[in-house]
């Protein structure tokens, strides 16, 4: 049967996302700078009625208490609870795992993911993927997604990069990752940080086909002589 002979009911919906959309995206923190890019990352993936495993490693810990003046709880369920509240949304679905749990259903080739976004991620991290060592369920699960040619999201922080950092990120661009730094564009006209914030995470969520927030595609200079629309309210 083609598209053309399926009923109304059957044919696929724009509104309707595919099973492979519904799958969960693996949100894994690490302890460098810009936490906000995945407190407001992991608010626009709830809001739009997505699925997060969210794995917050043991450095983050004290960079969320820095940035956010926020004190993380460790046990799981106290996390998805603060998050929920701190995002102001009881849509989606968000799994949390604590960062040493290794036997997590994540951990394994076998569980489907939509793919892994490390964001931020720290040299640390970086630097022991590349060298396939994995220490934690961070760790781990870069490893499965590169194993299982699953898409791997790595959003490095650090400035300026040495040459080991540039080695391990070349290693892991070559294993099938895909390196997204966080670096703002001005094309968008912002007029905030907060404005930053929603392009740099509306454009790293765009390399896994999400749709979120405002984000302005450059169109030529005529196109984007428009400013976007208001910010929506943010975390
Ligand atoms: C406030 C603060 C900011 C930090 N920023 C960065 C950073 O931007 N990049 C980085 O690689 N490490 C940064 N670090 C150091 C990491 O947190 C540290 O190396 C940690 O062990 C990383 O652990 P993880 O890779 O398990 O997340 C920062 C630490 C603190 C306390």
């Amino acid at each position: 049967m083609t598209s053309s002979e399926l009923t109304s009911s059957e044919q696929p919906s724009s509104e309707q996302p595919s099973s492979e959309q519904r799958l969960p995206l693996v949100l894994a923190v690490c302890g460098a700078s810009a936490q906000v890019l995945a407190l407001r990352s992991l608010q626009l993936l709830l809001e739009a009625g997505e699925a997060v495993d969210l794995i917050i490693s043991r450095g983050a810990f004290e960079v969320w208490r820095a940035e956010l003046g926020l004190l993380l709880p460790v046990a799981p369920a106290e996390q998805e609870r603060l998050l929920r509240e701190r995002c102001g949304t009881n849509a989606g679905t968000l799994r949390c795992y604590r960062w040493n749990d290794q036997a997590a259903a994540p951990a394994s080739g076998s569980y489907r993911t939509r793919g892994m976004l490390i964001l931020p991620a720290s040299m640390g991290t970086v630097g022991r993927v590349a060298a396939g060592v994995a220490t934690d369920l961070i760790e781990r699960c870069a490893d499965v997604h590169l194993k299982e040619a699953r898409p791997l999201v790595i959003a490095p922080r650090e400035m300026p990069w040495n040459l080991i950092h540039l080695r391990n990120l070349t290693t892991l661009a070559e294993a099938g990752a895909r390196i997204a730094p966080p670096i703002p564009a001005w094309y968008h006209q912002p007029e905030s940080l907060g404005d930053m914030v929603d392009f740099l995470v509306a454009r790293i969520l765009d390399l896994f086909g999400y749709e979120l927030g405002e984000l302005r595609r450059w169109q030529g200079p005529i196109g984007s002589a428009q400013r976007p629309l208001a910010s929506p309210q943010r975390p």
